[in-house]
């Protein structure tokens, strides 16, 4: 029985993750949980899989959950606690095996690490732990023997493709990406995407944030980096390729020529099945379809257009310049897009946000955590800054 701790339970991976545990009865046993404000969710989870201890965002969310867990008549001995502090405690548990790593943006990134160094497992889905602070991560997990089993599809299919040959004989990545709803959109369309439109991604139903990335293909940026800290590649080994109907989940191509490919429906119950019974592969228990390839008939492939989507470039000018400049695009991104969701900047904007908050970038390389949270929150106050300007500019008349 393996001994989980899941960070963002009440996510859209965090639900996926329970989806998998409830599918394999006697397989997992659930010892916390963590999310940030959902409360009705979160009590119902814990009446459900009866974790020893939860962790909330916030300490004032507490009185809430316990009487939304008394109105479910669960009786239960459970701790609960708060904050950073609490996420720390619930990943750091002495009989948590294993902690999936599935919050919103940086909130779970010292909890994921203290996981590290502790030597737990970690299924990684959340791919800012590895963006803003990759080197220190897997430092971290090399010096205490910590195994990362990523979560995000792309690099669960590399993980999987990665079986047919060694890190050294690998040529190069190939990680795929549908392209977003804005694939065919005329460029003359940009300036009017709404929220509403760029909330419809085709294939995934995910999360807000990874959503709009998906849409400016900022995602595709970021996993770039993710990819480069998880196998160890040089950025040049790391190409994306645009693949609209998301059948090919990424592909390794070898020394030799070979290219060996990770196929399978868009269900993101596949990936964390996968990394939580890894080494294992275990028969799916849900109502999980498999493949009809005849019926696919055809797999369409393009290179990306970083001209209409300049986000995808920007992720892999911060790989290649390195040091800080990965924590400040993750953090000038989040706060851009929180922004065109509330309807204060236009589509556009978000990759003019990133880059201005890259200008600013502090020089030098992160050598603590501290350093990276620190540049973190900085590089949000810019963000936010430029975003201010973007804004007063627009109600000066004659201005867009
Ligand atoms: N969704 C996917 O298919 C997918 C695929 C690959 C990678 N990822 C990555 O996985 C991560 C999660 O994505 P998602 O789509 O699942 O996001 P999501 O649906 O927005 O879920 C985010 C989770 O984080 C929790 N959270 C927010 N603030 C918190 C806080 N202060 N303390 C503790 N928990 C907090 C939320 O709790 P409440 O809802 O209770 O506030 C929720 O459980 C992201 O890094 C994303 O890039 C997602």
């Amino acid at each position: 029985m393996k001994r989980l701790c899941i960070l963002g339970s009440t996510g859209s991976v965090g639900q996926n993750c329970l989806r998998v545990v409830r599918s394999l009865p006697g397989r997992f046993q659930v010892v916390a949980l963590g999310a940030g404000k959902n409360v009705p969710l979160l009590a119902e989870q814990v009446a459900e899989f009866g974790p020893e201890l939860v962790a909330m965002g916030e300490e004032r969310f507490l009185d809430s959950l316990r009487q939304q867990l008394q109105a479910l008549g669960y009786r239960q001995p459970v701790r609960l606690c708060a904050g950073e502090a609490g996420l720390v405690e619930a990943a750091t548990l002495p009989d948590v095996d294993m902690v999936v790593s599935a919050c919103h943006g940086v909130t779970a990134l010292r909890a994921t690490f203290e996981a590290v160094r502790a030597g737990k497992q970690v299924g990684l889905a959340n791919k800012e732990t590895l963006v803003v602070a990759g080197e220190l991560v897997m430092q971290a997990a090399r010096e205490h023997g910590a195994a990362i089993i990523p979560i995000d599809s792309e690099h669960s299919a590399v993980h999987q493709c990665l079986r047919a040959g060694e890190r050294h004989e690998i040529r190069r990545l190939i990680l795929t990406g549908s392209g977003g709803p804005f694939l065919k959109t005329p460029w003359k369309d940009f300036p009017a995407i709404t929220p509403e439109r760029a909330l419809q991604h085709p294939i995934w139903k995910m999360g807000g944030r990874i959503t709009i990335d998906s849409a400016t293909l900022m995602n595709k940026g970021l996993e770039i980096i993710e990819a480069h800290w998880l196998f160890g590649l040089a950025p040049q080994q790391i190409e994306v390729l645009i693949h609209p109907e998301s059948v090919i989940h990424s592909m390794v191509e070898f020394r030799d020529g070979a290219v060996v490919a990770q196929l399978g429906v868009a269900d993101m119950r596949i990936p964390i099945q996968y990394a939580l019974t890894y080494p294992e592969r275990l028969a799916t228990n849900g109502n999980l379809v498999g493949m009809d390839l005849a019926a696919l008939r055809r797999l369409h492939f393009a290179k990306p257009d970083t001209k209409r989507f300049p986000c995808l470039e920007l992720g892999r000018k911060a790989l290649e310049t390195g040091g800080l400049l990965p924590c400040v695009v993750n953090a000038a991104d989040e706060v851009a897009v929180e922004a065109f969701l509330a309807r204060e900047i236009g589509f556009m904007d978000i990759p003019k946000v990133i880059e201005a908050a890259m200008q600013d970038a502090p020089p030098g390389h992160p050598g603590s955590l501290a350093e990276v949270v620190e540049c973190d929150r900085e590089s949000r106050q810019r963000a936010k800054e430029w975003i201010k300007k973007i804004k007063q500019s627009r109600n000066v008349p004659g201005n867009q």
